[in-house]
């Protein structure tokens, strides 16, 4: 017979994204009613992704019908504004080292901490997009080697768990090393890089459902060695989804830069991800417009290719600076060369200036606070 008891038992191994423990101990399962073996409950969400959402049920109904529930029904609701302050102290005690983490040793949670803590000097910059393909992880990579170019210790950490490309783009080939228990992100162009895909075998594609995918992030601030660092860039996903909120509430203090290509559609869809920047008051730092234009090689003269504009339309739109305009282009890399990548550019051609440039005004914005 199926009771309460037993439903606790069977639900405590689902681990909320957001405070990484059990949405038994969260107290995220409510209102539960049994009949005759039919359950009835409400579960609270953390994260209003619809994917993360259809895997949740998916997996209560799974656990109530291996303790023989023969009907399952699931209220889902967001987490209230109350709920969310009473957690936040909860969220200091898993910090202490109550939670494991995946597969890790828990004693070296709490050292690793530093790096969340509102105290930490590092300078986190979250890179947004409305949608895939504007260039973000470009504009990630290449923000970052200029950063680095500049004298900065730099770190990217690739929050795009299912679409992770920097290790591709900046043509890293070997995997972070395991130190005392401790993940040791692979260097290139002076730039730390931690990624999904250095934990993927042979780019088989990601199916992990939304609590794998708050615990990665866990692990990547928690698990990693980044030694000292002034910047951090998050290459996050594409969109408003689950992740970019975990990272928005991981990291209040992260500023934003967000990516967009001229066609207004762009920029609208970008506008979206900057709307949320500015609800979770991350401060936007500025836009920056890649693909602006096509500057032909032999007159000069430039095309813009995919309209004009939306870079300039979202900073007004959200009240920031239009940081930079990158054209089209494909970095001059040959294959053959010892430190080849398929997407940084190199320091001295045109577009690796205008990365420069952008770093420069980073780094400024970064010293006005
Ligand atoms: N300025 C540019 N000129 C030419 N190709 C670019 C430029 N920026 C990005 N790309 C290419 O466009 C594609 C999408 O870029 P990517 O950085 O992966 O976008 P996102 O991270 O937004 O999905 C990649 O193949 C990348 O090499
Ligand atoms: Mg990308």
């Amino acid at each position: 017979m199926v009771t309460k008891e037993l439903i606790r038992q069977s639900l405590e191994p689902i681990t909320d994204p957001t405070y990484g423990a059990s949405i038994v101990e969260l107290n995220f399962v409510k209102d539960v009613v049994i009949k005759e073996n039919r359950v009835s409950l409400t579960c609270v969400l953390s994260v209003t992704d619809e994917s993360y959402k259809a895997s949740l049920k998916e997996r209560i109904e799974s656990a109530l019908s291996q303790i023989g529930a023969e009907g399952v029904h699931i209220r889902f609701r967001e987490i209230t504004d109350y709920e969310k302050n009473q957690l936040s102290a909860y969220e200091n005690v898993s910090e202490a080292g109550s939670v494991d983490t995946a597969g890790s040793n828990a004693g070296t949670g709490q050292e690793a901490a530093p790096l969340l803590n509102p105290e930490s000097p590092v300078n986190f910059i979250a890179v947004a997009s409305g949608k895939g393909g504007v260039g973000k992880s470009t504009v990630t990579a290449n923000l970052a080697v200029a950063l680095a170019r500049l004298g900065k210790r730099v770190g990217i950490m690739d929050a795009d768990i299912y679409g992770f490309s920097i290790p591709d783009m900046m043509g890293i080939e070997e995997q972070p090393q395991l130190v005392d228990n401790r993940i040791i992100p692979v260097e290139k162009f002076g730039v730390k890089v931690i990624s999904m895909g250095f934990f993927v075998e042979d780019n088989s594609p990601v199916i992990w459902r939304g609590p794998m995918l708050g615990k990665m992030l866990h692990n990547f601030f928690h698990e990693v060695d980044w030694g000292e660092l002034d910047y951090l860039l998050l290459d996050l996903p594409p969109g408003t989804g689950d992740i970019a909120l975990d990272i928005h509430q991981l990291l209040p203090q992260s500023k934003e830069i967000l990516v967009t290509t001229p066609h207004a559609t762009a920029a609208f869809v970008a506008a979206r991800a900057g709307a949320m920047a500015v609800h979770t008051k991350h401060e936007i730092i500025g836009v920056v417009e890649n693909m602006a234009y096509y500057e032909c090689s032999k007159c000069g003269e430039k095309d813009y290719v995919f309209g004009r504009g939306g870079g300039g339309m979202l900073a007004e739109q959200l009240h920031t600076q239009l940081l930079a305009q990158i054209p089209l282009g494909a970095p001059d890399n040959h294959i053959s060369e010892p430190d080849y990548s398929p997407s940084v550019y190199k320091e001295d051609s045109n577009t690796g200036q205008l990365y420069l440039e952008l770093a420069r005004s980073v780094v400024q914005h970064a010293q006005k606070d």
